[in-house]
């Protein structure tokens, strides 16, 4: 039998009202040295079935799934809630029984021929910049993407999060990686909560990504501090929680919210 891991949903008000744009966790599995895939990109999943299986808790708790372009076209994903038992755990949430799909690909380079494509269960939008090629966008609008530019060179992650919410009620953002994305959004400011599996084995290679690649901070002083607010060993892997340490202003209480609407008390 599985083990039972910590709720994945806080439980706050005071951090509602100040939410603008959705509650962002990021999801990885890292090996004992820090790594997320090999160097060559070419991935196959390291983490245990339990490992797995927190995936998709944690999907089912997620109104969208958002994940970079190579994380998306260089392994089969579909980016999706998984079996019936977690659709079923969506909607006792009050979440949509499929999730949003979110992919990021600055210059459109992602492959129209990626096999997401060929899930059509939920909207997939590709956000991108006005750089990308235009014919690499009508082909990813042929494929069944919704193409939204989210700046001109650089995409605009805090806009693009307040457009998600705004435009497609998104309130809890689950970011999948890869280490590009990851460390776009931390340089942003916009992590709130990061799980990490820690898998036991070693991957090296100093091209191999991590967890948050990008350029990095230059000083400790500029690091993003986070508060580790759960860990729990089952067998051979490690299931941390963090937060951000100052997590004050941006939780939202998605399911508490959605049923004070359908009760008629959301303002
Ligand atoms: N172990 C795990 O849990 C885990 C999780 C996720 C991924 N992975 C693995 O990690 C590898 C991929 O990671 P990665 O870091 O190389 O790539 P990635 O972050 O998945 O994708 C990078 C691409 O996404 C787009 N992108 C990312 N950040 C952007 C930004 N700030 N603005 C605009 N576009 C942005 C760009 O697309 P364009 O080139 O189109 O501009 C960029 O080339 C794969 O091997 C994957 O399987 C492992």
């Amino acid at each position: 039998m599985l083990a039972r891991l910590p709720k994945t949903v806080p439980q706050s008000t005071r951090e509602a009202s100040a939410a603008l744009r959705p509650f962002v966790y990021v999801n990885v599995a890292i090996s004992a040295d820090g790594k997320i895939a090999p160097a060559t990109r070419r991935f196959v999943p390291f983490g245990s079935p339990r490992d797995h299986a927190r995936l998709l808790e944690l999907r089912a708790d997620a109104d969208a799934v958002m994940a970079g372009a190579r994380t998306v076209d260089l392994f089969p994903v579909n980016m999706g809630p998984g079996g019936l038992r977690y659709r079923r755990r969506r909607i006792k949430n009050g979440l949509n029984e499929y999730n949003l799909r979110v992919i990021v690909s600055g210059s459109g380079s992602i492959d129209a021929g990626a096999e997401i494509f060929n899930h059509r269960f939920s909207p997939i939008i590709v956000l991108t910049t006005a750089r990308a090629a235009k014919p690499n966008l009508r082909r990813l609008v042929a494929a069944g993407a919704i193409v939204h530019v989210g700046g001109e060179t650089e995409i605009d992650f805090a806009a693009a999060l307040r457009w998600l919410r705004e435009e497609w009620d998104v309130h809890r953002l689950l970011c999948e990686g890869g280490g590009e994305l990851n460390a776009a959004l931390f340089r942003a400011d916009l992590v709130d909560q990061v799980h990490v599996t820690w898998c036991p084995l070693l991957i090296g290679g100093r091209a191999a990504p991590t967890l948050a690649d990008g350029v990095g901070v230059e000083r400790l002083t500029d690091a993003r501090m986070l508060r580790l607010e759960s860990a729990r060993r089952i067998r051979d892997e490690l299931f941390l929680t963090y937060r951000r340490a100052d997590s004050a202003a941006t939780y939202s209480p998605t399911f508490r919210r959605r049923k004070q609407r359908a009760a008629g008390q959301d303002s």
